[in-house]
């Protein structure tokens, strides 16, 4: 019988998860269907208790419900319940087990074109949601620091404080991360700023960024912020946010099948429907 996988969220009409899992299942040959679904946060629990009762594959999260969703779980992986956010479920049996591919699948993505960063100087531009499944599994990768920039320095701080595994980390505003861009291997920026229509707005001022640098922007409408953008024009190394986001769902399609996909693929069907 056709499994039903399915991504759950609030707005959920511009996802673009069905039709890079949809192609998927029909490549591999997968008798599954993957659907959106506009939930309400009141209705989060009624729609996982419908999802469980139909014999659900396996099911993504998004915005507004990553945090929410948890304790309608089951079982949450250790990094989830760590970085507080799902966006993956599977259905082992009945029972729902609930993972973040966020932070790995940038993690992936990132070392598709940068091996490691062990022993790097990593900033993370950012303290939201995204930043802190991006903090949580970079912090686990030994670099020499993980600092944050955020225009709450606070909220930095709060992040840093909260993450379990050990690392050398400074909270920074925006403004004093800027003069110091040249001291970072690594840089990512995980905040909206710079995302379409707004897209002349940059986060940080990028001057000082040095030509060796990786330069990473989680946003992938425009393809190249403003940010990636004049990054690239000082020389550095640039990704945009498509990586992270074909291979958080090609950690989730694993998880649900055991096949790791061909994220060639995805990142072409991906990039088709972006225009
Ligand atoms: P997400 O969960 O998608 O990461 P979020 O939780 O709303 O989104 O996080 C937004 C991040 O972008 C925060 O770091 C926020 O900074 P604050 O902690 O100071 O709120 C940052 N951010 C959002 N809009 C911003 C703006 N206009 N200028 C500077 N920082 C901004």
């Amino acid at each position: 019988m056709k499994k039903l996988f399915a991504v759950l969220g609030n707005p959920i009409g511009h996802s673009m998860s069905p039709l890079m899992h949809n192609d998927l299942f029909s490549y591999y040959q997968i008798d599954a269907h993957y659907l959106p679904f506009q939930v309400r946060a009141e209705d989060l629990e009624d729609a996982v208790k419908g999802l469980r009762a139909i014999g659900v594959g396996g099911f993504n999260v998004t915005v507004p419900h990553k945090s929410s969703i948890i304790p309608f779980l089951d079982e949450v992986d250790p990094l989830a319940k760590s970085i507080g956010a799902v966006n993956t479920v599977v259905n082992q049996g009945g029972k729902l087990i609930g993972y973040n591919t966020d932070g790995p699948g940038f993690l992936k993505g990132l070392t598709a074109c940068y091996p490691s960063i062990k022993g790097k100087k990593v900033l993370v531009i950012g303290a939201g949601g995204a930043a802190r499944a991006i903090y949580f599994t970079l912090a686990k990768e030994k670099p020499l620091t993980l600092d944050i920039a955020n225009r709450t320095p606070n909220n930095a701080l709060s992040l840093i404080k909260e993450c379990p595994y050990s690392v050398v980390s400074h909270a920074y505003s925006l403004e004093e991360a800027g003069k110091q861009l040249v001291e970072y291997d690594l840089i990512v920026q995980t905040t909206s700023i710079g995302m379409s229509p707004n897209t002349s707005e940059l986060p940080i001022s990028v001057n000082e960024i040095k030509k060796e640098s990786m330069v990473c922007d989680i946003i992938y409408n425009p393809l190249e912020t403003k940010f990636l953008q004049m990054a690239k024009q000082h020389g550095a190394q640039i990704q945009n946010g498509i990586e992270m986001f074909v291979y958080q769902g090609a950690l989730a399609f694993e998880i649900w099948t055991g096949i790791f996909p061909d994220v060639k693929r995805m990142r072409e069907n991906v990039l088709r429907q972006l225009g």
